[in-house]
């Protein structure tokens, strides 16, 4: 039955991914809403006053444009950047950095929080972030200032055609469940939990179909048993199996929510990017890749938070580790990763951007695909 709903999903995605448009000269450039974590924050958590989940410090941002601290949560670019400029788009700025009054809000915004997720209580522990409910209240905010300034048609409109980037499930399991202390891990099973989060997630996507979403792609969780913060757990550096068997049925559950939401809402395109297999890849065969270290981070993080702090030692060469943190993959990993993605999600033709940063890489070959 599973291996059924796969199947139904992989046609899903097919049709789905040649309704969405790749950057093209005739077209109206592409408008986007990224909402997500720490992976795809632009700096949301910056206009936090007390929030412990920033990144406005060296040596983040060192290989980003002007080599300064953003609040991002590498040494360079977001997946989202990327993909934004192989798109031919600006990537969308944090949306607290936007006045509601402003004409920006028309060119789409980024609503991503580090320590973000699913369930409300999910980063409690970072005092203050946009939970992916906060998420969708501001956005709800957004759709009606952009409902009073160009009335209720031409706004439904705009948003149908948007583009809404989903990235968000990791700090369920990072910074809620796999934290034994907190009452999630203490009160649910790992079914349960994982039911928990589905069930949420589906009151989620819906509200933002109601709120005129139509084109929405969910980037799925990678291999988190093998984020240096948890191999640090195993005697000898290993991933964990357990929590990547999580991961994955998170994956899998979320494939076959978005089969059943395609039924409930049918003017909804649905796409589910999968790159579980990629990160995996990327970290059983960095050679592959042209990187050298995939078990530890570039940044020496020695300290609790697992964050790259002002006093942390940096690697010699940053291009050559996946990791740049405990956490969050390097510019030059989140470069391969995009390629990926646009090359399997965006599928007609562009024409790439030059990279912005100089920590990213210029061209990666692709690695046959599993
Ligand atoms: C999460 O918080 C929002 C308010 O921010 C609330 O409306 C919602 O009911 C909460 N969800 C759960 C499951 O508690
Ligand atoms: C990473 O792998 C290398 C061998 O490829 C090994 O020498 C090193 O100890 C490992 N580091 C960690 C932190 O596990
Ligand atoms: C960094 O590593 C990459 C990949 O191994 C290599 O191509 C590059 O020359 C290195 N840069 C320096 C400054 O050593």
């Amino acid at each position: 039955m599973a291996r059924l709903n796969v199947l139904a999903f992989a046609v899903l995605a097919m049709a789905t991914m040649a309704a969405i448009p790749a950057a093209d000269s005739a077209q109206p450039s592409l408008l986007t809403f990224i909402f997500g974590d720490s992976l795809t924050e632009v700096g949301n958590n910056n206009f936090l006053q007390y929030s412990l989940a920033k990144s406005n410090y060296p040596w983040y941002g060192i290989d980003y444009k002007g080599g300064q601290a953003t609040g991002r949560f590498t040494n360079g670019r977001t997946i989202g950047d990327i993909i934004s400029s192989k798109l031919g788009i600006p990537s969308p700025p944090p949306h607290l950095s936007l006045s509601k009054a402003e004409d920006a809000i028309l060119k789409g915004a980024n609503y991503a929080s580090g320590g973000a997720g699913i369930l409300n209580e999910t980063g409690l522990y970072f005092i203050q972030r946009l939970t992916f409910e906060d998420q969708i209240n501001a956005f709800d905010k957004t759709n009606q200032a952009v409902k009073a300034k160009l009335g209720g048609v031409a706004a439904d409109k705009l948003f149908n055609e948007a583009v809404f980037f989903i990235g968000i499930g990791s700090n369920d399991y990072v910074n809620n469940f796999l934290q034994p202390f907190l009452a999630d891990a203490q009160q649910y099973t790992p079914e349960e939990f994982v039911e928990l989060l589905v069930s949420t997630l589906d009151h989620q996507l819906s509200r933002l179909y109601q709120l005129g979403a139509r084109k929405m792609m969910f980037h799925g969780l990678g291999p988190l048993g093998c984020i240096p913060s948890q191999r640090v757990k195993s005697k000898r550096g290993e991933c964990l199996k357990q929590v990547n068997r999580w991961a994955l049925q998170f994956n899998s559950k979320v494939k076959n929510l978005l089969i059943s939401l395609k039924r409930r809402l049918p003017t909804a395109q649905l796409t589910f990017v999968d790159t579980y297999h990629d990160v995996l890849d990327l970290i059983n065969n960095p050679g592959a890749y042209g990187f050298k270290v995939s078990n530890t981070s570039c940044c020496n993080v020695a300290s609790l938070g697992g964050l790259c702090l002002p006093n942390s030692k940096l690697c010699k060469n940053r291009t050559e580790f996946v990791f740049w943190d405990a956490f969050h993959p390097s510019d030059a990993a989140n470069a391969v990763l995009a390629d990926r993605i646009f090359s399997t999600v965006f599928s007609q033709s562009h024409s790439p951007s030059p990279a912005p940063s100089s920590g990213g890489r210029p061209h990666h070959p692709h690695h046959p695909h599993h």
